[in-house]
């Protein structure tokens, strides 16, 4: 029996090696963490238990079977995060490049299913020269299995994707269709194809970084939600998200005590919204005044700038924020905006986070370039997204509100519970100037003094329009508030919805514009 135990004792030892120590020191050597060293940086410490260390992959071809590393490539099991069980998988480059076969598949599925049939999340840290060339088809399949699982899941646990080295081919479809992706910068990349098969295909001339690296996809794809400057800092970002979000999608978020001060009162939100209406401020000044302090977590903080979006905790409890930007193209909602607006609220929605937006909008942005990639389409996205929300919802407008953007941003009519205005906003169907060149073109034109008659009519429509009398007096405004009245608001309103129920229609599901 003892000899079992030394045989057990020795394969345990054999596993922690992966492809071996050569293989190790060029990883570190390249400024990459092993596998396993990321999984305990990952999780509490003491807490993991590895499941199928033994595991061993059947192929036999290219001499593959003279080749097997116990694990296979991959180290798979389950542990705490903040005292909350997840299930992770971190890919090991160092056996076959972190390739993925068929009994790698089976490994991750298994803690997939598992991480479904008891509600916990799932981590995936991928480093990976995506399908084992060797196992053809059979490695195909495999992601597949990961794919549909992924897509069950979708909804049900939270999918944190980390990447942390190569993640191409299909193989950056499993992390797509997780919930949050993290990158961290120079070491990880992703792309369909790389760059040779670029170069034969389009001719251009790119590198792997340029192509699908960090920067590339926090701020142009928009494919990462966070970019990190090291794997620890990535590592840390996922126990971080993890702090705001619940296990799975019948639970709410864990909450921090909090104790109720004597006055929430906050002054400086008072003075932020500048007194041209024209002039940008920073709605993260607004953010800031409002959330607990120092909570604030923005997610896809360099993409799509103009809409700001990210978790906070409010009186200790989580909340997801959805904010217009004045300070970049004016807050106006394109294509980019839309899209993170509305992907961020379906997380939100699915995983019972209520909403607060920040609204100060224009309105959507013209041209060609939006007409004709479909900003019909994907500005859908987005106000389907809200219509569709039924966590609490609770909107405060600080300055503009117009046109379809009003309806979009979480209004009355779409099922917000609770809209709030300052005494700064402009409810309207458009800008003062806008109107008065359309409503009184011809007055205007026919005018002695064509300029002054404008200014007269923009003063007149600004006097009308220009403010949240008319939406307040309708009741589509709940409360007109002081700015520094907010977060004590906010705090009693979340609180006061905090046990609603609301149910969509009996559907299969719907059919969002995608
Ligand atoms: C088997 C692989 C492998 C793979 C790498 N290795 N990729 N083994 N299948 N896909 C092995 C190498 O043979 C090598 O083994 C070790 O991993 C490290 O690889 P290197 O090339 O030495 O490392 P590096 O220079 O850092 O380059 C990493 C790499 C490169 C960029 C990932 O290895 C590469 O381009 N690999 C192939 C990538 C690829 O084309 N994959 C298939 C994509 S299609 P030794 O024994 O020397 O240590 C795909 C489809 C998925 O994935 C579809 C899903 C639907």
């Amino acid at each position: 029996m003892s000899n079992r135990f030394q045989e057990l004792e020795q394969k345990r030892a054999e596993a922690q090696l992966g492809g071996g120590q050569s293989r190790i020191d060029a990883q570190h050597k390249k400024g990459k963490l092993t596998a396993r060293e990321r999984i305990e940086l990952l999780l509490d410490p003491g807490t993991f238990t590895e499941m199928g260390m033994m595991v061993t992959h059947r192929c036999t071809d290219f001499g593959m079977e003279e080749q097997t590393v116990l694990g296979d490539g991959v180290v798979t099991g389950y542990g705490h995060i903040g005292g909350r069980l997840v299930y992770a998988f971190s890919q090991d480059f160092t056996v076959f490049g972190g390739s993925l076969s068929e009994t790698f598949a089976e490994k991750i599925c298994k803690i997939m299913d598992l991480a479904m049939k008891t509600g916990a999340p799932v981590i995936g840290l991928n480093d990976s020269g995506g399908a084992r060339i060797q196992e053809g088809v059979v490695s195909l399949a495999g992601y597949a299995d990961i794919f549909y699982r992924n897509t069950l899941a979708s909804g049900v646990v939270p999918q944190i994707s980390a990447i942390l080295g190569p993640c191409a081919g299909g193989a950056v479809y499993s992390p797509a269709i997780t919930d949050f992706i993290m990158m961290v910068e120079k070491s990880s990349y992703m792309f369909v194809t790389g760059p040779n098969v670029v170069k034969t295909v389009t001719h251009e001339d790119v590198t792997s970084e340029d192509l699908g690296g960090a920067t590339t996809h926090a701020t142009k794809s928009g494919v990462t939600h966070f970019t990190y400057a090291n794997e620890v800092a990535c590592i840390q970002g996922i126990r971080t998200l993890l702090s705001y979000i619940p296990q799975n999608c019948e639970e709410t978020a864990p909450s921090l005590p909090y104790e109720r001060k004597e006055s929430e009162l906050v002054p400086s939100l008072n003075t932020i919204v500048p007194e041209n209406p024209n002039q940008p401020y920073d709605i993260r000044e607004v953010v800031a005044g409002v959330v607990d302090s120092d909570s604030f977590f923005e997610v896809h903080q360099e993409y799509a700038e103009n809409i700001v979006v990210g978790f906070a905790r409010l009186a200790g409890k989580s909340i997801g924020i959805v904010a217009n930007q004045p300070a970049s193209l004016a807050g106006v909602l394109d294509i980019k905006a839309s899209l993170k607006g509305a992907r961020f609220v379906r997380f939100c929605d699915s995983f019972n986070i209520p909403l607060l937006v920040l609204e100060d909008v224009p309105g959507f942005l013209p041209g060609t370039d939006q007409e004709w990639n479909a900003i019909i389409t994907n500005g859908a996205k987005l106000l389907y997204a809200f219509c569709e929300a039924t966590v609490p919802r609770i909107t405060v407008i600080t300055r503009k509100a117009y046109g379809g953007a009003y309806d979009v941003m979480n209004s009355k009519h779409i099922g917000a519970d609770m809209n709030f205005a300052w005494p700064t906003a402009e409810i309207a169907v458009m800008g003062a100037k806008g109107a008065a060149e359309i409503i009184f073109k011809k007055e205007i034109s026919e005018s002695s003094n064509p300029e002054a008659a404008l200014q007269a009519k923009v003063d007149e429509y600004t006097e009308k329009f220009a403010n949240p009398w008319m939406a307040a007096a309708r009741g589509y405004i709940d409360e007109v508030i002081k700015p520094e009245e907010t977060r004590d608001r906010l705090i009693k309103a979340f609180a006061m919805l905090e046990n609603k129920v609301a149910h969509l229609p009996k559907k299969k599901h719907g059919n969002i514009p995608l």
